[in-house]
């Protein structure tokens, strides 16, 4: 199977419904304080998506017998990917959570994810948020006509390890359009120079897991969250990339340089 090159209508489609997910974590994104919990969070994410006239990519999706029960992905401390929201889980004053949020709209589907403090963190948890949120931006300047897929996965992983972190393997980015995974896979762990030549026309949803500890992994008794197999910290930061001629264009970048907050006209 080729990677999927989208033509016009593909890339409108894409770049739409990837501002829906965008616009869907920047708004969750002020929701996260002490004491609410994250099912409460989940309910807000799955208020927005469909206030905007989408659907969660998330909801229901179908791995073997398993359906994913919740609209979103939020993720605290140990936990790497993939967590449902939980009445018993309360957010803490110094947690981190990842947010994690993708849609589907009109057909096509936007995938985003970062990494946020609650309250006042910790030097050492705000350090692994920004190294990881840079291993990103870091992956995205790879995403160039005439790179290879490897060489978006060689920048994070060289930025991570740098940093002493380990880099997640047993989960990786991937191509995303009317499917939420479609090919290529994107490792955030490779070879400069590997995989597939990097063509325009092609959405890639580029996603950092990054350790403080090992990158070793396991899942929890849910079937779904994945936690850091030492439980050391993780994050996660996710961009839905257009890879053009003229570079790579983040689909999910938010519109506004400071999120406003809906609170801001009270
Ligand atoms: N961004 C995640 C991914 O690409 C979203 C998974 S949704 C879930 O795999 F339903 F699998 F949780
Ligand atoms: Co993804």
């Amino acid at each position: 199977m080729a990677i999927p090159i989208k033509n016009e209508a593909g890339i409108a489609g894409m770049r739409e419904a990837c501002a829906v997910a965008s616009t869907v974590l920047y708004q969750l994104r002020e929701h996260v304080k002490p004491g609410i919990t994250t099912y409460d969070l989940d309910q807000v994410g799955r208020d927005l998506i469909a206030g905007l006239g989408a659907r969660s990519a998330c909801y229901g999706y179908q791995v073997g017998s398993r359906r994913f029960p919740a609209h979103t992905c939020l993720s605290v401390n140990e936990e790497v990917v993939h967590g449902i929201g939980s009445l018993k889980r309360v957010l803490q004053d110094g947690d981190i959570i990842a947010l994690d949020v993708v849609v589907e709209y009109r057909g096509y589907i936007g995938d985003n994810a970062i990494t946020v403090p609650v309250g006042t963190v910790s030097p050492v948890r705000a350090k692994l948020l920004s190294v990881t949120e840079e291993a990103l931006r870091l992956g995205i300047a790879q995403a160039k006509v005439g790179n290879r897929i490897g060489d978006i996965s060689a920048a994070v992983q060289v930025h991570v390890e740098k940093h002493g972190y380990g880099v997640v393997r047993d989960m990786v980015g991937h191509g995303v359009g009317i499917s939420m995974h479609e090919e290529p896979q994107i490792p955030n762990f490779g070879r400069r120079g590997k995989g597939d030549l990097i063509k325009p026309g092609m959405t890639l949803a580029i996603e950092p897991m990054v350790n403080t500890g090992s990158w070793r992994t396991r899942t929890l008794r849910d079937g779904w969250t994945i936690v850091t197999a030492d439980g050391a910290d993780s994050a996660h930061f996710e961009h839905t990339v257009l890879t053009t001629a003229q570079g790579p264009e983040v689909l999910t970048q938010p519109r506004v340089a400071e999120p406003v907050s809906i609170h801001a006209l009270d």
